[in-house]
């Protein structure tokens, strides 16, 4: 059966389509590799945590990537020679860090830190500092590139920006995912990534290292699930209104990838179908105006390719609405939520314990 966001896409043609060409929101920017310290640079506080990280695919896919068949044949049909996957920036942007090593730019990691929390340079020495209250220097630190997990937005901000994969063409020319399967953000983080291991004590500065990873808090856990989702709405919406492909051939029938899937386009719309079952769902035990703005706007917008600028606008407005809701919750008020979350599984979980075993 064909989905109803889907409909619409098949009246519309392929012409229509061609006219949104220009109107393309920006991708994910690469990382600034004047900017990066490297792993290093971290290990020396936070040991655990890149032990921690060493076991997770983030880590592990800088060795597995330049072998594998699947990187070749994309880097292939994206004219790139195998070897450029760790070094052009079509690649590198998500998948790799860069650094500035005695004046040349060399990839020495996968997905570090530094991808996730911003590149260190201007705000290592401001993030621990004993001298300067906790808030002054998170608010500095942040000021300098940080993306300080105290901001669930900040932290959460940047998984969707890879995950949801922003280059249409690497998608529908290539066969690379469009994707992540599934991505949500309590369950993502949970499993192989989750890496808490700091905690304040009575009398001291700054935090302090543990042995164990902490648990997350409740009330964090469900600020980290209704955010994402909106993250995750804008994001997708985002992808839909940088497609410019055709969704259906001539004759209106689905285009089909090599892969079997429908296009890049068609994919998010999916998502996007998805995600806005879900948030009317929660929407209906919480009631939150956030939700209720961006389901309206969803509402009033046309979801399909074709309309690129309503897509955008919507997009952005929904991106607000994430910011203004995590700011304006601290996640007591939505203990409802405590049962379905505590189903979601923890991804890559087996792996972690395999690999402590
Ligand atoms: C010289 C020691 C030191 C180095 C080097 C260091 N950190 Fe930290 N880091 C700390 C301390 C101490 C804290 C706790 C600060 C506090 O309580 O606000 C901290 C806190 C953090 C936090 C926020 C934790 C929170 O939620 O309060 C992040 C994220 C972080 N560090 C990332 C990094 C990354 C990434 C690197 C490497 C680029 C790095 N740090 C290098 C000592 C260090
Ligand atoms: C916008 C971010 C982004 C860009 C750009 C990107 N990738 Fe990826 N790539 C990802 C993410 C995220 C995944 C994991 C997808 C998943 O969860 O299945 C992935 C997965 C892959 C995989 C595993 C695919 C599989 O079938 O399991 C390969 C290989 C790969 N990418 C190669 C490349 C190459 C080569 C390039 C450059 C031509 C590239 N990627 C550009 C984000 C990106
Ligand atoms: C700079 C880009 C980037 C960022 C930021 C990023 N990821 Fe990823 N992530 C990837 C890529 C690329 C892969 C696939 C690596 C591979 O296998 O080649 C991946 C893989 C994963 C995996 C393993 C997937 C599996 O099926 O085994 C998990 C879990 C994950 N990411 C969670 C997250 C979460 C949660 C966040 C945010 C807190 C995040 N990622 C942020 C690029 C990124
Ligand atoms: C895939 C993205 C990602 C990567 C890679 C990553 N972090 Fe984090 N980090 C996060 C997120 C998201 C949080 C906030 C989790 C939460 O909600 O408590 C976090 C939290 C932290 C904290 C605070 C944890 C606590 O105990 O409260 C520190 C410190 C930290 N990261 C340091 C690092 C260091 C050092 C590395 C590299 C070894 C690293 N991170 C790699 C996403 C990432």
């Amino acid at each position: 059966m064909t989905p109803p966001i889907l409909r619409p896409i098949r009246l519309l043609g392929a012409l229509a389509l061609l006219l949104a060409a220009t109107l393309c929101p920006a991708q994910r920017a690469p990382m600034d590799p004047t900017h990066t310290l490297g792993i290093e640079s971290c290990r020396e506080c936070h040991d655990s945590i890149v032990e921690s990280w060493e076991r997770t695919r983030h880590a592990t896919s800088f060795g597995t990537m330049t072998k594998s068949e699947a990187a070749k044949a994309i880097a292939s049909l994206a004219g790139l020679k195998p070897e450029a996957v760790t070094s052009s920036v079509s690649c590198a942007r998500c998948h790799f860090t860069q650094e500035t090593l005695s004046g040349a730019l060399q990839t020495t990691t996968a997905v570090s830190c530094e991808s996730c929390h911003g590149g260190a340079s201007d705000w290592i020495d401001l993030h621990n500092s004993k001298s300067r209250p906790w808030p002054e220097r998170i608010a500095q630190a942040a000021a300098h590139g940080m993306h300080h997990p105290s901001s669930v937005l900040a932290a959460a901000q940047s998984c969707y920006e890879c995950h949801v994969i922003d280059d249409e063409q690497l998608v529908n020319q290539t066969g690379h995912p469009a994707l992540s399967d599934g991505f949500e953000l309590v369950s993502w983080y949970s499993g192989e990534v989750k890496h808490n291991y700091l905690v304040s004590k009575p009398g001291k500065a700054v935090k302090t290292n543990v042995e164990e990873p902490q648990g997350l808090p409740a009330a964090r856990k469900r600020l980290l699930f209704l955010t994402g989702k909106l993250l995750h709405l804008a994001h997708s919406l985002d992808a839909i209104a940088r497609s410019t492909d055709a969704p259906v051939d001539k004759a209106g029938k689905l285009v089909r990838l090599p892969n079997g899937r429908p296009t890049y386009a068609v994919q998010h719309a999916l998502v996007v179908q998805q995600l806005l079952k879900e948030m009317r769902e929660l929407q209906g035990k919480l009631s939150i105006p956030q939700y209720a703005q961006a389901l309206a706007l969803c509402a009033s917008t046309p979801l399909t390719t074709g309309h690129a600028e309503d897509l955008t606008t919507t997009a952005k407005e929904i991106q607000r609405l994430a910011a203004e809701f995590a700011a304006q919750n601290d996640g007591s008020r939505f203990a409802a939520l405590d049962a379905e979350i505590a189903k979601l599984p923890a991804h890559g979980q087996a792996k972690v314990q395999a690999a402590a075993r």
